[in-house]
């Protein structure tokens, strides 16, 4: 699948079969998604793969407690035998800045410094590659938030305090029924409305004038 046809045919999948990823394809996976751009090649995203039954349950079960999942209105995207959490280390981009290449940007003081937190741009690239990936392996992918709950599952699988997860990745071969959510019910904006050419130009200033 050449990528325009990724980019253009990729949807996320909300409903999952039951049936396992092999560990070696999800490593193949996540090994295409790191080979993305990083500021100073810090290369600061890392993933956390729960790919057993044990697991994935685990996760669900501080994430959705069993009362709470009558009105979850996605039930099958419980079934994805696989979720990753891509997890980004806010240090390792300070760290990597206070180098003497990069000392002169000041942006190895501190995280506060970062007028744009990178480590948050590297890590969606990364996502973004997964989601690409996975999408020409054949399989299905939700990129979800972890809302409340990001520091509470970190703990659980001993992510140490200095890592933050963007989200869940689950992965795993689509159900043929899908529910789309509100969101992706939403067209694609005209080019028009994102794309401003030499200046931003309000759109009622591009309309012709009423004669
Ligand atoms: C940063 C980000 C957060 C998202 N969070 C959620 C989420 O919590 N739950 C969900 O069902 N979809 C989530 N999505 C998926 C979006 O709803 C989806 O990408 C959008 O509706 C466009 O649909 P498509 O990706 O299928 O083209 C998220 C996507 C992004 C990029």
């Amino acid at each position: 699948m050449d990528i325009s046809t990724a980019l253009r045919t990729r949807r996320m999948t909300r409903a999952f079969l039951a049936d396992p990823v092999a560990a070696e394809l999800v490593d193949e996976l996540v090994d295409l998604a790191r080979k993305a751009p990083s500021a100073g090649n810090t290369q600061g995203t890392e993933f956390l793969v729960l790919d057993t039954v044990d697991l994935v349950a685990a996760y669900w079960a501080i994430t959705l407690p069993e009362a709470s999942r009558t009105a979850f209105p996605w039930p099958d995207l419980l079934h994805a035998p696989v979720l990753c959490l891509p997890l980004v280390d806010p240090a390792a981009y300070v760290s990597r800045y206070s180098e003497q290449d990069k000392a002169r940007t000041g942006l190895g003081e501190s995280e506060a410094s970062w007028a744009v937190p990178y480590w948050f741009v590297d890590g969606g690239m990364v996502v973004q590659n997964l989601l690409l990936v996975t999408h020409e392996a054949g399989l299905g992918a939700l990129f979800f938030g972890l809302f409340d709950n990001e520091r509470a599952v970190l703990d659980h699988f001993g992510v140490p305090t200095n890592l933050r997860a963007l989200g869940t990745v689950a992965i795993g071969y689509a159900s043929p029924q899908q529910r789309a959510s509100k969101s992706q019910h939403r067209q694609h904006k005209p080019l028009e409305q994102l794309l401003h050419r030499g200046a931003y130009a309000e759109r009622h200033q591009r309309q012709p004038p009423i004669s």
